[in-house]
C-alpha cells in the first residue's frame, strides 16, 4: 500500500488547477445509462472512483472509451446485465447511482446493498422508497437490492424525502425522467452536483427544472438521447486547496474554480482569518491575515452551508487557529476519526458524540498517522504540510479515490511530499 512521506514548514507559493468534481462526474457517469446514444463527458477527473464507475459501465454492457485522460465517452447501446456486483459496489457506494437509470430505462435493476463504510452506515432506504413511489416493487434477496418497474414503467408521482440525500435525490431524478407523467421532489438536496446532473439530463432531452433548489420538477419523456457535457469545477478540492495555503501561511492561486459552490467554506475561512479575494468568476486568491488564523465554530449542513466533506479539512486548520472552536457534523454519525490521528501530532481535540471541540493554537509534529477515508486522508495531509518535522501518511489509496494528483499538485506550490511506493511483497 502507497503511502505519502511529508516534511512540514513550508509555506505554499504559486498556482493550483481544480479538475472535474467527483462527486458530479459519478452520477453523470450513471446517467449514460439512460440512452441507447453516445454521451460525452469532458473534465472527469482521473480518480479511483471513476475508473470504478467507468469499470461497471462496461460490466453492464456499455462500450465506455476515453479518447482523453479526461474525457469519458459513453454508449450504452447493449445492455445486457442489469445488476451491479457486491465486488464493485463494496469498493464503491456511489454503484448505487446505477438503480436509478437502469430501472428506469430497463424496468429492472438488481444492485448489492453497499455495506456501510468508515463514517457511517449511509442505508439507502430513502432511495427505495422513493422507488417504490414510483410505482417499482423493491426486495432484499441475499443482499441484493432487486427493484422491478410495473408493466408500462414508472409513473411519476409526488417524492418527498424525509431527510436530505444527495445521491437519493441524483437517483431519483434519473428515474424520474423516463417515467410516465410528472414526478415532484420535495425536500430535494440543492448541491451543485445536482444541478450539473440536471443540465446534462436536461441536454439529453429531459425536462427537469428547479434543480439546485429544495423542489425539483422531472416532465418524464419516452426516451433520452446523446449529449457533450463538462463537468463542474470540485468545490472540495477547491476548499482543501485553500485550507493548505491558510495552515502553511502561504499564498496562492486557484484557478478553474467555482468560488460559488462553496460560498458558505468561503465565508466561514475568512471568518477564520483567511484572505480569499476572488480574482474572477473561476480564480482565487488565497493567504492568511496578517494576525494569523483565529477560532470559529462551525456546523455541517446540507448545501448551501457548510458540507460535510470539508469538516476534517477544517479540523485540521482550527489545531492552528487562536482560540478555541466547536466543530458539529450532523451529516454522518462517524466522521470524526481524523481527530484521533491529529491528537497523535500534538493537537489538543476533545470529542463528545457529534461535537468536537478544538483548543488552539498547538504546534503539530509530524508522526506516522493513518488514513480512514478520503477526506480524513486529506486532513492528515494538511496538518503535516503544517507539522514539525516527517508525517507518514499509510493507506492512501482512500486519498486517491477523489484527489487526482494531489501530491505532484502541492509540489508544485513548494510542499515537500512525496509518494512511497511500497514494493509489492
Ligand atoms: C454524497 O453521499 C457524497 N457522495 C458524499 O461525499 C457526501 O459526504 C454526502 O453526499 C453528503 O453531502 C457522492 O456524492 C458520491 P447522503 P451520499 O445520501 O449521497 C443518510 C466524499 O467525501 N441517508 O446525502 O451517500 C445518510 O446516512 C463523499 O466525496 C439515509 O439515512 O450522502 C447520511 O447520514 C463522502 N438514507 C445522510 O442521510 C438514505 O437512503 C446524508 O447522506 C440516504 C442517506
Amino acid at each position: 500500500m502507497d503511502k505519502f512521506l511529508v516534511r512540514g514548514g513550508k509555506p505554499l507559493h504559486g498556482k493550483i488547477e481544480i479538475g472535474g468534481a467527483k462527486n458530479s462526474a459519478l452520477p453523470c457517469l450513471a446517467a449514460t445509462l439512460l440512452t441507447s446514444e453516445t454521451v460525452i463527458l469532458h473534465n472527469v477527473p482521473y480518480v479511483k472512483d471513476l475508473i470504478t464507475q467507468r469499470r461497471l459501465l462496461e460490466d453492464l454492457g456499455a462500450t465506455a472509451l476515453t479518447p482523453e485522460l479526461r474525457t469519458h465517452k459513453v454508449t450504452a447501446r447493449h445492455i445486457e446485465r442489469f445488476e451491479a456486483p457486491y465486488e464493485l459496489v463494496k469498493t464503491m457506494r456511489a454503484s448505487v447511482l446505477a438503480l436509478g437509470p437502469l430501472l428506469a430505462r430497463f424496468g429492472q435493476a438488481k444492485v448489492s446493498l453497499p455495506g456501510g463504510c468508515a463514517i457511517g452506515t449511509r442505508p439507502i432506504d430513502l432511495h427505495l422508497k422513493a422507488f417504490e413511489e414510483l410505482g417499482a416493487t423493491v426486495s432484499l434477496e441475499a443482499g441484493n437490492v432487486v427493484a422491478r418497474a410495473p408493466e408500462g414503467g414508472l409513473v411519476g408521482a409526488e417524492v418527498d424525502f424525509e431527510k436530505v440525500t444527495v445521491t437519493g435525490t441524483e437517483n431519483v431524478m434519473m428515474a424520474a425522467s423516463l417515467a410516465r407523467g410528472k414526478t415532484i421532489v420535495r425536500n430535494a438536496a440543492c448541491e451543485p452536483e445536482i444541478e450539473d446532473l440536471a443540465d446534462l439530463l436536461n441536454k439529453m432531452g429531459a425536462r427537469i427544472r428547479g434543480a439546485g433548489t429544495p423542489t425539483i420538477e422531472i416532465a418524464g419523456v419516452e426516451h433520452l438521447g446523446s449529449a457533450e457535457h463538462t463537468i463542474i469545477p470540485d468545490r472540495i478540492e477547491t476548499g482543501t486547496f485553500i485550507v493548505a495555503a491558510a495552515i502553511t501561511g502561504g499564498e496562492i492561486e486557484i484557478k478553474n474554480c467555482r468560488p460559488d459552490h462553496l460560498s458558505a467554506v468561503i465565508e466561514k475561512l475568512r471568518e477564520a482569518g483567511v484572505v480569499i479575494e476572488e480574482l474572477n468568476p473561476s480564480t482565487l486568491h488565497v493567504k492568511v491575515a496578517s494576525d494569523g488564523l483565529a477560532a470559529a465554530d462551525v456546523t455541517t449542513e446540507p448545501h448551501p452551508l457548510f458540507p460535510t466533506d470539508m469538516q476534517a479539512q477544517y479540523m485540521a486548520l482550527m489545531t492552528q487557529a487562536r482560540g478555541t472552536s466547536v466543530i458539529k457534523e450532523t451529516i454522518f454519525e462517524n466522521r470524526f476519526m481524523h481527530a484521533s490521528e491529529l491528537i497523535r501530532m500534538g493537537a489538543k481535540i476533545d470529542i463528545s458524540g457529534n461535537t468536537a471541540t478544538v483548543h488552539g493554537r498547538t504546534r503539530l509534529s509530524g508522526a506516522p498517522v493513518l488514513a480512514s477515508d478520503l477526506r480524513a486522508s486529506a486532513s492528515l495531509v494538511l496538518a503535516g504540510l503544517a507539522a514539525d518535522g516527517e508525517t507518514m501518511i499509510d493507506r492512501v489509496y482512500h486519498i486517491d479515490r477523489g484527489y487526482e494528483s494531489i501530491v505532484p499538485k502541492l509540489r508544485s506550490v513548494g510542499a515537500d511530499i512525496q509518494r512511497i511506493t511500497e514494493a509489492a511483497a
